[in-house]
């Protein structure tokens, strides 16, 4: 084996609820905002929605079976909060718990490991009705909810993320208004991240304080920004790009602190600070097991008149690039891990997605032979095996995602599965990636002829 992995390195495959689970109003879930943006016409592509997604509400056993069938021994999902509290926070819907119970009763059944993202883009309706994120009540709310989800499944569970991408989140959904809830404020989108990192802090002070069983940590996505150029005025575009989109949120996590130059740069440009309250930082930069990484590409910054507040713009360069758009450039990855790992303390770290969309081709005999795609997850299991060589403590590895799935504003448009879902049966096909992801794990890493035998 070339690139040999170590004994206890996790492998497995990422999901969100929204993106999977459907069942948009059975058993008395509550509206959340993707249910609310996705029915106003012109939001996603095709005006398509999460109303039944892969149907896994229905289908988890079979989803599961397959998991299992492929060898993967991590499964990473998250919690619809408003099948959990519908319309409001009072009262638990028993029905909605019962729903990943069984799932997790599901994955105990093949000794899969479930690690539970608790909040992946779907706030309830009715918390977004009083302002959602930029409120600071929603930390009580979101503290309340993960509570009532930890201390229920706690000791069932390897790892607690407790919110993934608050970048997205934040920005998509608060500033460029392409995600929900759909807003365009700048500055809300800063005091929303705040209250992400708050919400985060939070529960992980509830973890440690009730001596919890299992791992607790956060996911974000980073990405190594580059300028574009060797201008003076790209490698301020990457400066800026770098505060905005990495160092705003592990500068918190990791020193309890917001980067300076970018205070200095947001308060040059008419951006209103958060307000940050006394013990807020210390509350953010807690002690976490684990740091999650969603990778997936490098931007190239440049220098961008009138794109006020920011005033730069990215760009690909010459790098092939996915059905989306991303560059395709593995030692980033390397990069990332390894800047991480030296500049943050050395956290343990593991990339929580990673994975590439490709319009995949059913053959005649009906395979689809996706070497494109396991060509990118290829090259992306090298640089994380690079980074453990120099040093990184990296523990694992999951797969975005294990389904062709509801991929936000793109609708059904992006496939990042390991399995082909039918839009009109729903019936699900292994692809080629997804028997040689398979045959990864059992190997524990992968040699350089890798080939599917
Ligand atoms: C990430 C999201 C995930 C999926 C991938 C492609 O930003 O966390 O839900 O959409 O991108």
């Amino acid at each position: 084996m070339d690139y040999q992995f170590k004994e206890d390195f996790q492998w497995g495959v990422a999901t969100a609820a929204y993106q999977i689970e459907g069942a948009w109003r059975e058993d008395g879930k509550g509206e959340n905002i993707w249910d609310r943006f996705c029915h106003i016409p012109g939001n996603i592509a095709e005006n398509a929605d999460g109303d039944v997604a892969c149907d896994f509400y229905h289908r988890y056993q079979e989803d599961i079976e397959m998991i299992h069938k492929l060898g993967i021994p991590v499964f990473r999902f998250s919690i619809g909060w408003a099948r959990i509290y519908p319309d409001g926070p009072d009262k638990v819907n028993e029905k909605g718990m019962a729903f990943y119970e069984k799932v997790i009763e599901e994955l105990e059944k093949y000794q899969i490991k479930p690690v539970i993202t608790l909040y992946h883009w779907d706030m309830p309706q009715w918390l977004q009705d009083i302002g959602g994120w930029t409120n600071r009540e929603s930390i009580r709310y979101f503290t309340e909810f993960c509570e009532t989800m930890i201390q229920r499944f706690e000791g069932r569970v390897d790892k607690w993320i407790t919110i993934n991408e608050p970048w997205v989140c934040a920005f998509n959904g608060h500033y460029w208004g392409d995600f929900a809830p759909g807003l365009r404020d700048f500055s809300a989108a800063l005091q929303t991240v705040h209250h992400m990192l708050c919400a985060h802090g939070s529960v992980v002070r509830l973890f440690r304080d009730k001596q919890y069983r299992g791992e607790i940590g956060i996911v974000l996505n980073l990405c190594p920004k580059d300028p574009a150029s060797e201008k003076e005025e790209d490698r301020e575009a990457a400066r800026i790009d770098d505060g905005f989109s990495n160092r705003w949120f592990l500068d918190p996590l990791f020193k309890g602190t917001y980067p300076e130059d970018m205070i200095e740069w947001y308060t040059g440009h008419q951006v209103v600070m958060p307000a940050v309250r006394e013990g807020d930082m210390e509350l953010i930069s807690q002690s976490i097991d684990f740091l999650g990484i969603n990778y997936y590409y490098v931007e190239f910054a440049k220098k961008c008149e009138g794109r006020w507040p920011l005033y730069f713009d990215t760009t690909t360069k010459d790098y092939p690039i996915t059905a989306y758009g991303w560059a395709i450039v593995e030692e980033g990855l390397t990069r990332l891990l390894m800047r991480i790992h030296r500049e943050y303390g050395q956290p343990r770290l593991i990339v929580t997605e990673n994975g590439a969309s490709f319009a995949d081709v059913i053959e005649e005999d009906g395979n689809i032979n996706d070497d494109r795609r396991i060509d990118y997850l290829k090259r992306h299991i090298k640089a994380c095996h690079k980074a453990i060589e120099q040093g990184a403590d990296l523990a694992g590895y999951y797969v975005w995602s294990l389904l062709d799935n509801f991929e936000w504003s793109t609708g059904y448009q992006n496939s990042f599965g390991l399995i082909h879902v039918d839009r009109r049966t729903l019936d699900r096909t292994v692809k080629k990636s997804g028997y040689w992801y398979g045959k990864v794990v059992s190997g524990n890493g992968l040699t350089d002829e890798d080939k599917m035998g």
